[in-house]
Protein backbone atom coordinates (compact mmCIF):
# COMPACT_ATOMS: atom_id res chain seq x y z
CA UNK A 1 0.00 0.00 0.00
CA UNK A 2 1.37 3.34 -0.90
CA UNK A 3 1.04 5.11 2.52
CA UNK A 4 1.98 8.79 0.88
CA UNK A 5 -2.05 8.36 -0.12
CA UNK A 6 -4.56 8.70 2.63
CA UNK A 7 -7.36 6.22 2.56
CA UNK A 8 -10.74 7.46 2.44
CA UNK A 9 -14.11 7.09 3.82
CA UNK A 10 -16.22 8.35 1.13
CA UNK A 11 -19.82 9.06 1.30
CA UNK A 12 -23.06 9.81 -1.33
CA UNK A 13 -26.21 10.07 -0.87
CA UNK A 14 -26.97 12.53 -3.66
CA UNK A 15 -30.25 10.57 -4.89
CA UNK A 16 -32.02 7.48 -3.82
CA UNK A 17 -28.99 5.44 -3.10
CA UNK A 18 -27.30 5.21 0.47
CA UNK A 19 -23.67 4.54 -0.24
CA UNK A 20 -20.64 4.16 1.84
CA UNK A 21 -17.09 3.12 0.87
CA UNK A 22 -13.54 2.80 1.91
CA UNK A 23 -10.40 3.52 -0.99
CA UNK A 24 -7.03 4.52 -1.43
CA UNK A 25 -5.83 5.44 -4.12
CA UNK A 26 -7.70 4.18 -6.96
CA UNK A 27 -8.18 0.72 -5.31
CA UNK A 28 -11.99 0.30 -3.85
CA UNK A 29 -11.61 -1.34 -0.61
CA UNK A 30 -15.37 -1.85 0.09
CA UNK A 31 -18.36 -0.53 -1.44
CA UNK A 32 -21.58 -0.51 0.64
CA UNK A 33 -24.80 0.60 -1.44
CA UNK A 34 -28.43 0.39 -0.13
CA UNK A 35 -30.70 0.87 -2.84
CA UNK A 36 -34.02 3.03 -2.17
CA UNK A 37 -35.33 1.93 -5.69
CA UNK A 38 -38.38 -0.38 -4.05
CA UNK A 39 -39.26 2.10 -1.76
CA UNK A 40 -39.90 4.70 -4.81
CA UNK A 41 -40.87 2.82 -7.35
CA UNK A 42 -44.65 2.73 -6.27
CA UNK A 43 -44.11 6.74 -7.11
CA UNK A 44 -43.34 6.12 -10.28
CA UNK A 45 -39.63 8.12 -9.92
CA UNK A 46 -37.56 9.03 -6.45
CA UNK A 47 -39.83 11.19 -3.66
CA UNK A 48 -37.01 13.63 -2.04
CA UNK A 49 -38.52 13.91 1.40
CA UNK A 50 -38.74 9.79 1.15
CA UNK A 51 -35.05 9.71 0.07
CA UNK A 52 -34.08 12.08 3.17
CA UNK A 53 -35.59 10.17 5.34
CA UNK A 54 -34.32 6.98 4.50
CA UNK A 55 -31.11 8.39 3.88
CA UNK A 56 -31.12 9.27 7.87
CA UNK A 57 -32.34 5.86 8.87
CA UNK A 58 -29.87 4.12 6.61
CA UNK A 59 -26.31 6.35 6.46
CA UNK A 60 -24.93 4.64 9.79
CA UNK A 61 -25.28 1.09 8.61
CA UNK A 62 -23.51 1.98 5.51
CA UNK A 63 -21.04 3.68 6.98
CA UNK A 64 -20.16 0.90 9.77
CA UNK A 65 -20.13 -1.76 7.10
CA UNK A 66 -18.17 0.29 4.49
CA UNK A 67 -15.67 0.83 7.60
CA UNK A 68 -15.86 -2.73 8.72
CA UNK A 69 -15.21 -4.01 5.51
CA UNK A 70 -12.36 -1.76 4.69
CA UNK A 71 -10.09 -2.99 7.42
CA UNK A 72 -7.96 -0.20 7.71
CA UNK A 73 -7.50 3.72 9.35
CA UNK A 74 -9.46 6.51 7.81
CA UNK A 75 -7.28 9.04 7.21
CA UNK A 76 -10.02 11.76 5.23
CA UNK A 77 -13.57 11.68 4.83
CA UNK A 78 -15.24 12.59 0.84
CA UNK A 79 -18.34 13.27 0.50
CA UNK A 80 -20.50 14.49 -2.44
CA UNK A 81 -21.15 18.35 -2.37
CA UNK A 82 -23.90 17.88 -5.45
CA UNK A 83 -24.96 18.03 -7.83
CA UNK A 84 -28.21 16.20 -6.64
CA UNK A 85 -31.23 16.17 -4.93
CA UNK A 86 -30.39 19.29 -2.25
CA UNK A 87 -32.40 17.54 0.91
CA UNK A 88 -30.45 13.93 -0.01
CA UNK A 89 -27.36 15.84 -0.04
CA UNK A 90 -27.81 16.87 2.85
CA UNK A 91 -28.11 13.87 4.94
CA UNK A 92 -24.17 12.47 3.76
CA UNK A 93 -22.54 16.30 4.58
CA UNK A 94 -24.18 16.37 7.93
CA UNK A 95 -22.66 12.76 8.22
CA UNK A 96 -19.70 13.21 6.99
CA UNK A 97 -19.30 16.33 8.81
CA UNK A 98 -19.41 14.37 11.94
CA UNK A 99 -17.21 11.56 11.78
CA UNK A 100 -14.61 14.17 9.89
CA UNK A 101 -14.45 15.81 13.35
CA UNK A 102 -15.30 12.81 16.00
CA UNK A 103 -11.81 11.49 13.55
CA UNK A 104 -10.14 14.72 13.47
CA UNK A 105 -9.44 13.87 9.81
CA UNK A 106 -10.11 16.49 6.98
CA UNK A 107 -13.19 16.14 4.82
CA UNK A 108 -13.24 16.88 1.07
CA UNK A 109 -16.02 17.84 -1.53
CA UNK A 110 -16.60 15.97 -4.49
CA UNK A 111 -18.54 16.46 -7.39
CA UNK A 112 -20.93 13.59 -8.35
CA UNK A 113 -20.60 14.06 -12.17
CA UNK A 114 -16.65 14.14 -12.07
CA UNK A 115 -16.74 11.06 -9.55
CA UNK A 116 -18.95 9.04 -12.67
CA UNK A 117 -16.48 10.50 -15.16
CA UNK A 118 -13.28 8.96 -13.39
CA UNK A 119 -15.10 5.72 -12.34
CA UNK A 120 -13.43 3.48 -15.03
CA UNK A 121 -10.01 4.37 -13.75
CA UNK A 122 -10.96 2.59 -10.00
CA UNK A 123 -9.05 -0.90 -9.33
CA UNK A 124 -10.32 -3.45 -7.46
CA UNK A 125 -8.95 -4.73 -4.01
CA UNK A 126 -5.62 -6.87 -4.33
CA UNK A 127 -6.71 -9.56 -1.91
CA UNK A 128 -4.04 -11.66 -1.78
CA UNK A 129 -0.12 -11.00 -1.03
CA UNK A 130 1.96 -11.17 -3.91
CA UNK A 131 -0.69 -10.25 -6.53
CA UNK A 132 0.63 -8.01 -9.43
CA UNK A 133 -1.03 -4.66 -8.95
CA UNK A 134 -4.21 -3.62 -10.74
CA UNK A 135 -3.61 -0.91 -11.79
CA UNK A 136 -5.50 1.96 -13.46
CA UNK A 137 -5.80 1.85 -16.84
CA UNK A 138 -2.89 4.11 -18.67
CA UNK A 139 -4.93 7.15 -20.17
CA UNK A 140 -3.18 9.53 -22.72
CA UNK A 141 -4.52 12.86 -21.84
CA UNK A 142 -6.54 15.07 -22.95
CA UNK A 143 -9.18 12.35 -23.17
CA UNK A 144 -12.92 12.01 -23.81
CA UNK A 145 -15.02 11.23 -21.70
CA UNK A 146 -18.63 10.25 -21.12
CA UNK A 147 -21.27 10.66 -18.12
CA UNK A 148 -24.73 8.62 -19.09
CA UNK A 149 -26.68 8.24 -15.95
CA UNK A 150 -30.44 9.34 -14.66
CA UNK A 151 -29.24 12.89 -14.46
CA UNK A 152 -26.62 13.26 -16.65
CA UNK A 153 -25.92 12.68 -20.59
CA UNK A 154 -22.55 14.69 -20.75
CA UNK A 155 -19.73 14.39 -23.46
CA UNK A 156 -16.61 15.67 -22.09
CA UNK A 157 -12.97 16.16 -23.26
CA UNK A 158 -10.61 15.59 -19.82
CA UNK A 159 -8.09 17.74 -20.37
CA UNK A 160 -6.31 16.59 -17.22
CA UNK A 161 -7.73 14.83 -13.98
CA UNK A 162 -9.79 17.88 -12.48
CA UNK A 163 -9.82 19.87 -15.91
CA UNK A 164 -12.99 19.24 -18.04
CA UNK A 165 -14.51 20.93 -20.94
CA UNK A 166 -18.32 20.07 -21.90
CA UNK A 167 -18.25 19.05 -25.48
CA UNK A 168 -22.11 18.00 -25.97
CA UNK A 169 -24.59 17.63 -23.28
CA UNK A 170 -28.43 17.62 -23.32
CA UNK A 171 -31.21 20.22 -23.69
CA UNK A 172 -34.09 18.16 -21.68
CA UNK A 173 -33.75 14.95 -20.79
CA UNK A 174 -31.13 12.79 -19.44
CA UNK A 175 -30.56 9.38 -21.34
CA UNK A 176 -31.50 7.44 -17.92
CA UNK A 177 -34.50 9.46 -17.50
CA UNK A 178 -35.60 8.78 -21.13
CA UNK A 179 -35.81 5.11 -20.88
CA UNK A 180 -37.32 5.42 -17.28
CA UNK A 181 -40.12 7.71 -18.99
CA UNK A 182 -40.06 5.04 -22.05
CA UNK A 183 -40.72 2.32 -19.44
CA UNK A 184 -43.41 4.18 -17.33
CA UNK A 185 -45.51 4.89 -20.67
CA UNK A 186 -45.01 1.23 -21.48
CA UNK A 187 -45.91 0.18 -17.66
CA UNK A 188 -43.19 -1.65 -16.87
CA UNK A 189 -41.87 -0.16 -13.64
CA UNK A 190 -39.15 1.93 -12.23
CA UNK A 191 -36.37 2.18 -12.65
CA UNK A 192 -37.09 1.60 -16.18
CA UNK A 193 -33.80 1.45 -18.00
CA UNK A 194 -32.97 -1.82 -16.93
CA UNK A 195 -36.55 -3.19 -17.30
CA UNK A 196 -36.36 -1.45 -20.60
CA UNK A 197 -33.61 -3.51 -21.75
CA UNK A 198 -35.18 -6.61 -20.27
CA UNK A 199 -37.95 -6.39 -22.70
CA UNK A 200 -36.06 -5.04 -26.05
CA UNK A 201 -34.08 -7.72 -26.10
CA UNK A 202 -36.78 -9.83 -27.07
CA UNK A 203 -37.87 -6.90 -29.55
CA UNK A 204 -37.45 -6.25 -33.03
CA UNK A 205 -35.97 -3.14 -33.16
CA UNK A 206 -37.02 -1.92 -36.71
CA UNK A 207 -40.85 -3.03 -36.23
CA UNK A 208 -42.20 0.67 -35.76
CA UNK A 209 -40.46 4.09 -37.33
CA UNK A 210 -39.70 6.69 -34.59
CA UNK A 211 -37.73 9.71 -35.82
CA UNK A 212 -34.18 10.25 -34.97
CA UNK A 213 -33.68 13.23 -32.92
CA UNK A 214 -31.40 16.25 -34.24
CA UNK A 215 -31.25 14.38 -37.55
CA UNK A 216 -28.48 16.21 -39.42
CA UNK A 217 -28.25 19.05 -36.90
CA UNK A 218 -25.62 16.69 -35.25
CA UNK A 219 -23.22 19.48 -35.41
CA UNK A 220 -25.09 21.51 -33.01
CA UNK A 221 -23.61 18.89 -30.13
CA UNK A 222 -26.82 18.64 -28.55
CA UNK A 223 -28.72 15.34 -26.91
CA UNK A 224 -32.39 15.66 -27.47
CA UNK A 225 -34.57 13.02 -25.99
CA UNK A 226 -38.36 15.38 -25.84
CA UNK A 227 -39.25 14.70 -29.54
CA UNK A 228 -38.69 10.92 -29.24
CA UNK A 229 -40.58 10.80 -26.20
CA UNK A 230 -43.08 12.55 -27.76
CA UNK A 231 -43.13 10.82 -30.84
CA UNK A 232 -42.70 6.81 -28.22
CA UNK A 233 -46.40 7.85 -26.57
CA UNK A 234 -48.39 8.38 -29.70
CA UNK A 235 -46.93 5.61 -31.11
CA UNK A 236 -47.86 3.42 -28.11
CA UNK A 237 -51.42 5.53 -28.17
CA UNK A 238 -52.06 4.42 -31.91
CA UNK A 239 -51.28 0.49 -30.85
CA UNK A 240 -54.60 -1.31 -30.83
CA UNK A 241 -53.59 -4.47 -28.20
CA UNK A 242 -50.41 -3.60 -26.18
CA UNK A 243 -49.59 -7.46 -26.12
CA UNK A 244 -46.49 -8.88 -24.53
CA UNK A 245 -44.72 -9.13 -28.25
CA UNK A 246 -45.65 -5.10 -29.38
CA UNK A 247 -44.16 -4.04 -26.14
CA UNK A 248 -41.25 -5.65 -27.11
CA UNK A 249 -41.18 -4.37 -30.45
CA UNK A 250 -41.40 -0.79 -29.10
CA UNK A 251 -38.95 -0.83 -26.22
CA UNK A 252 -36.29 -2.51 -28.43
CA UNK A 253 -37.07 0.51 -30.78
CA UNK A 254 -37.26 3.66 -28.63
CA UNK A 255 -34.21 1.92 -27.00
CA UNK A 256 -32.41 1.25 -30.62
CA UNK A 257 -33.26 5.15 -31.16
CA UNK A 258 -31.62 6.65 -28.07
CA UNK A 259 -28.44 5.20 -28.34
CA UNK A 260 -28.24 5.76 -32.21
CA UNK A 261 -29.12 9.57 -31.39
CA UNK A 262 -25.95 9.30 -28.73
CA UNK A 263 -23.66 7.66 -31.01
CA UNK A 264 -24.23 10.15 -33.73
CA UNK A 265 -23.92 13.02 -31.69
CA UNK A 266 -20.76 11.56 -30.53
CA UNK A 267 -19.49 10.43 -33.63
CA UNK A 268 -19.86 14.18 -35.24
CA UNK A 269 -18.08 15.91 -32.42
CA UNK A 270 -15.27 13.04 -32.55
CA UNK A 271 -14.88 14.06 -36.04
CA UNK A 272 -14.01 17.37 -34.76
CA UNK A 273 -12.19 16.50 -32.05
CA UNK A 274 -10.14 13.27 -32.46
CA UNK A 275 -9.80 10.90 -30.17
CA UNK A 276 -9.76 7.10 -30.24
CA UNK A 277 -10.25 6.17 -26.36
CA UNK A 278 -12.88 7.30 -24.30
CA UNK A 279 -13.91 7.22 -20.47
CA UNK A 280 -17.61 6.04 -19.50
CA UNK A 281 -19.51 6.26 -16.53
CA UNK A 282 -23.31 6.62 -14.67
CA UNK A 283 -26.08 4.34 -14.95
CA UNK A 284 -26.84 3.77 -18.22
CA UNK A 285 -23.79 2.18 -19.02
CA UNK A 286 -24.94 -0.74 -17.18
CA UNK A 287 -26.94 -1.39 -20.63
CA UNK A 288 -25.17 -4.38 -22.52
CA UNK A 289 -26.29 -2.69 -25.90
CA UNK A 290 -24.88 0.46 -25.05
CA UNK A 291 -21.56 -0.85 -24.44
CA UNK A 292 -21.56 -2.53 -27.87
CA UNK A 293 -22.32 -0.14 -29.73
CA UNK A 294 -19.84 2.47 -28.07
CA UNK A 295 -17.11 -0.54 -28.68
CA UNK A 296 -17.55 -0.40 -31.85
CA UNK A 297 -17.16 3.08 -32.06
CA UNK A 298 -14.11 3.49 -30.36
CA UNK A 299 -10.60 1.50 -30.49
CA UNK A 300 -10.52 2.15 -26.53
CA UNK A 301 -13.51 2.24 -24.18
CA UNK A 302 -12.89 2.16 -20.54
CA UNK A 303 -16.20 1.16 -18.64
CA UNK A 304 -15.90 0.56 -15.16
CA UNK A 305 -14.66 -2.66 -13.45
CA UNK A 306 -17.65 -3.79 -11.41
CA UNK A 307 -21.75 -3.35 -11.82
CA UNK A 308 -21.35 -1.36 -8.41
CA UNK A 309 -19.29 0.88 -9.68
CA UNK A 310 -21.57 1.83 -12.46
CA UNK A 311 -25.00 2.77 -10.47
CA UNK A 312 -24.77 5.43 -7.94
CA UNK A 313 -22.09 4.65 -5.73
CA UNK A 314 -19.64 5.91 -3.21
CA UNK A 315 -16.17 4.44 -3.95
CA UNK A 316 -16.31 6.40 -7.02
CA UNK A 317 -16.40 9.44 -4.58
CA UNK A 318 -13.34 8.04 -2.68
CA UNK A 319 -11.48 7.46 -5.93
CA UNK A 320 -11.94 10.95 -7.63
CA UNK A 321 -10.61 12.01 -4.33
CA UNK A 322 -7.83 10.03 -4.41
CA UNK A 323 -6.51 10.55 -8.24
CA UNK A 324 -7.43 14.61 -7.28
CA UNK A 325 -5.06 14.23 -3.99
CA UNK A 326 -2.81 12.48 -5.99
CA UNK A 327 -2.65 15.50 -8.53
CA UNK A 328 -2.30 18.10 -5.83
CA UNK A 329 -6.02 19.25 -6.67
CA UNK A 330 -7.48 18.79 -3.48
CA UNK A 331 -7.10 21.40 -0.69
CA UNK A 332 -7.20 19.01 1.78
CA UNK A 333 -7.14 20.77 5.63
CA UNK A 334 -10.62 22.22 4.64
CA UNK A 335 -12.52 22.77 7.92
CA UNK A 336 -15.53 20.02 7.72
CA UNK A 337 -17.64 22.83 8.67
CA UNK A 338 -17.06 25.23 5.10
CA UNK A 339 -18.28 22.29 2.98
CA UNK A 340 -21.83 22.47 2.20
CA UNK A 341 -24.45 21.06 -0.50
CA UNK A 342 -24.44 22.52 -4.05
CA UNK A 343 -26.90 20.82 -5.91
CA UNK A 344 -26.33 22.63 -9.33
CA UNK A 345 -22.35 22.19 -9.79
CA UNK A 346 -21.48 21.94 -13.64
CA UNK A 347 -17.91 19.64 -14.02
CA UNK A 348 -16.68 22.95 -15.68
CA UNK A 349 -16.63 25.10 -12.45
CA UNK A 350 -14.79 22.91 -10.32
O1 LIG B 1 -25.87 6.80 -12.28
P1 LIG B 1 -27.23 6.47 -11.80
O2 LIG B 1 -27.39 5.27 -10.90
O3 LIG B 1 -27.89 7.67 -11.08
C1 LIG B 1 -27.76 9.01 -11.48
O4 LIG B 1 -26.76 9.65 -11.11
O5 LIG B 1 -28.68 9.42 -12.21
O6 LIG B 1 -28.12 6.25 -13.11
C2 LIG B 1 -29.44 5.83 -13.03
C3 LIG B 1 -29.99 5.66 -14.43
C4 LIG B 1 -31.50 5.42 -14.43
O7 LIG B 1 -32.10 6.27 -15.36
C5 LIG B 1 -31.60 3.97 -14.83
O8 LIG B 1 -32.81 3.64 -15.50
C6 LIG B 1 -30.42 3.81 -15.74
O9 LIG B 1 -29.40 4.53 -15.09
N1 LIG B 1 -30.08 2.39 -15.93
C7 LIG B 1 -30.13 1.75 -17.11
C8 LIG B 1 -29.79 0.40 -16.87
N2 LIG B 1 -29.55 0.27 -15.52
C9 LIG B 1 -29.73 1.50 -14.97
N3 LIG B 1 -30.44 2.19 -18.35
C10 LIG B 1 -30.39 1.30 -19.35
N4 LIG B 1 -30.09 0.00 -19.19
C11 LIG B 1 -29.78 -0.49 -17.98
N5 LIG B 1 -29.47 -1.79 -17.83
ZN1 LIG C 1 -25.14 9.25 -10.46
Amino acid sequence: MNKQLPTVLAIDTSCDETAAAVTHGTEVLSNIIWSQAAAHADFGGVMPSLAQRLHRERIDWVIERAVKLGGVKIDMVAVTKGPGLAIALEVGIAKAKGVANKLGVPLVPINHVEAHLLSPLATPKLKEKGLKSNSSPQIQYPALGLVVSGGHTELFLIEKIGKYQVLAKTQDDALGEALDKAARMLGLGYPGGAILEKMAEKGDPSKFKLPLPMAGREDLRLFSYSGLKTAFYRLIEEQKDLDKQTIYDLAACFQRRAFEHLIRVIRKTINEVPFDSILVGGGVVANKSLRKILRRSFKKVWFPYSPKLIGDNAAMIGVAAGLKLGGGLLIADLKPEEVDRKPRWSVEDL
